[in-house]
């Protein structure tokens, strides 16, 4: 099977374990979602180019740094959005791009209701953000949909994924590298990760 990238950080496994438990209520889940966003962002912007440019300190010069890249975030509503927040408090010169997708309950094919992708991207890096990487139907269509603005450097920044969504995702578009907080066992016949979190959608927004 393709390798997401899963966070072995002891913050994203300590978070992620009170945001799968059942008793958390709907304000936690959402601060938790919010926390392992950034933690998860932070791992999946390692790679990020940057430019020198010195700093002028109290005391002196200094070499300093500069993230030159131009990023674009996508979440996906309406369960991504839960991420946006964390994303963007490591990143706040990012544009934000929604899309609307929702699953089928009978097909499970995703359900393209809403596009804010502009019509010509230029930005370097792309961070699709949904927490839930079930069939991995609606993160292949997300990253059609990218691309066919232009957008060619993307990565899938999600919380919990089943191994049928990361075969999947990864062998519709196998230059998306994905960035995870656990791989979960299966999915479950009416398409949920098992043990996963229950639907992360419902739990964020009290539905
Ligand atoms: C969930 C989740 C993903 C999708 C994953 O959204 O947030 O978008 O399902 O499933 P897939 O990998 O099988 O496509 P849902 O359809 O529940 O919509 P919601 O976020 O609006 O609740």
């Amino acid at each position: 099977m393709a390798s997401p990238n899963v966070s072995n950080h002891p913050l994203v496994l300590h978070k992620l374990s009170l945001l799968r438990d059942k008793t958390t209520d709907h304000r936690t889940f959402r601060e938790l979602m919010r926390e392992l966003a950034t933690l998860l962002c932070y791992e999946a912007t390692q790679d990020l180019n940057v430019q020198e440019v010195p700093v002028e300190t109290p005391m002196g010069t200094a070499r300093g740094f500069k993230a030159k890249e131009r990023i674009g975030v996508v979440p996906v509503l309406r369960a991504g959005l839960g991420m946006l927040e964390g994303v963007m408090q490591l990143l706040p010169d990012a544009q934000v791009w929604h899309i609307g997708l929702y699953r089928d309950e009978e097909t499970l094919r995703p359900v393209h209701y809403y596009n804010r992708l502009p019509a010509q991207a230029s930005v370097q890096l792309c961070l699709i953000l949904d927490p839930m990487l079930a069939t991995g139907g609606s993160a292949a269509a997300t990253v059609e949909l990218l691309k066919k603005s232009g957008i060619t450097n993307i990565k899938y920044v999600g919380i919990i994924g089943a191994p049928e969504g990361v075969e999947r995702l990864s062998a519709a578009h196998p230059d998306v590298p994905i960035y995870l907080a656990a791989l979960d066992e299966r999915l479950n016949d009416v398409g949920f990760i098992v043990p996963g979190l229950g639907d992360a959608g419902d739990r964020q927004f009290g539905t």
